[in-house]
């Protein structure tokens, strides 16, 4: 399929430890994604879903099986946590601008389209302020165009947005989305909110408490470009009590 990104084949993990034995993190996980895909892993908590991303992002190694990528090597991808992990004494355009610095790349080009980034997160007159400035919203801004900034194909969020208030959550899922529409990203998207996980998503993968497996994969069948309104359609409230019912 030429819309290939990544696969993974019979991926598992387990962590050994003196103290506390081995835990099986992931079993047996098959997964196939494409380029331009918006997915969600969703889950109880402890059942594998960052160990998962990790694995996906080359920042850990599976126990066993293997991840296929699309050119036969692993992919640049940026990542999102929870915690926007910016530098104190850098201002906003340095942040988001840091990996261009670590690069090496001067070109103007990088840097208007850093710029354009900083206006399409409503971040361009904050350009100048330092982290301590900013609301937990606008950090976490900075560190989604600190992801993009080097123009990675793959972007790889851990519940970004899991420590915001419901509004700001909810302002941020539509800016997402309109960055995801207007960058074509394949993101992968790991939350504990169903309703986010619904209304951003192409596909949402249900895992499975300890051992973490693959539950369920649902697709979501809603228009896109996606507008707020979506969520007060019966179709989004279906989706929304399935996976509720599937996680239990
Ligand atoms: N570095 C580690 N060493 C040992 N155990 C770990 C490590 N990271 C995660 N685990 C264990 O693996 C399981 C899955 O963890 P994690 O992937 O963080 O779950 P989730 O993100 O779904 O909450 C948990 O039981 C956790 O305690
Ligand atoms: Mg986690």
């Amino acid at each position: 399929m030429n819309d290939f990104c990544l696969q993974t084949k019979g991926l598992n993990k387990v962590y050994h430890s003196v103290l506390k034995g081995d835990t099986v993190a992931l079993k047996d996980i098959n997964l196939d994604i494409n380029k331009r895909e918006f997915i969600s892993i969703i889950g109880p908590s402890g059942c594998g879903k960052s160990t998962l991303l990790r694995i996906l992002g080359c920042l850990d190694k599976p126990t066993s099986g293997e991840i296929i990528y699309q050119d036969g090597k692993e992919q640049e991808m940026g990542f999102v946590f929870q915690d926007s992990v910016l530098l104190p004494w850098k201002n906003v355009r340095e942040n988001a601008g840091f990996p261009l610095v670590i690069k090496k790349d001067k070109t103007k080009e990088s840097w208007d389209k850093l710029d354009d980034l900083l206006e399409l997160s409503g971040l361009s007159d904050f350009k100048n302020s330092l982290p301590k400035e900013l609301s937990g919203g606008m950090k976490q801004r900075v560190s989604i165009v600190r992801a993009l900034s080097y123009d990675a194909p793959m972007l790889l969020m851990d519940e970004p947005f899991g420590a915001l208030d419901a509004i700001t959550r909810d302002h941020l899922n539509l800016e997402l989305l309109k960055i995801w529409e207007m960058t074509k990203k394949t993101i992968i998207f790991v939350t504990h909110s169903i309703e986010e996980a619904v209304f951003l998503s192409d596909r949402v993968i249900v895992m499975s408490a300890r051992p973490g497996q693959i539950k369920e994969i649902v697709e979501i069948d809603l228009e896109r470009v996606r507008k707020e309104s979506v969520r007060d359609t019966d179709k989004f409230q279906e989706y929304t009590k399935y996976l509720r019912g599937i996680i239990g």
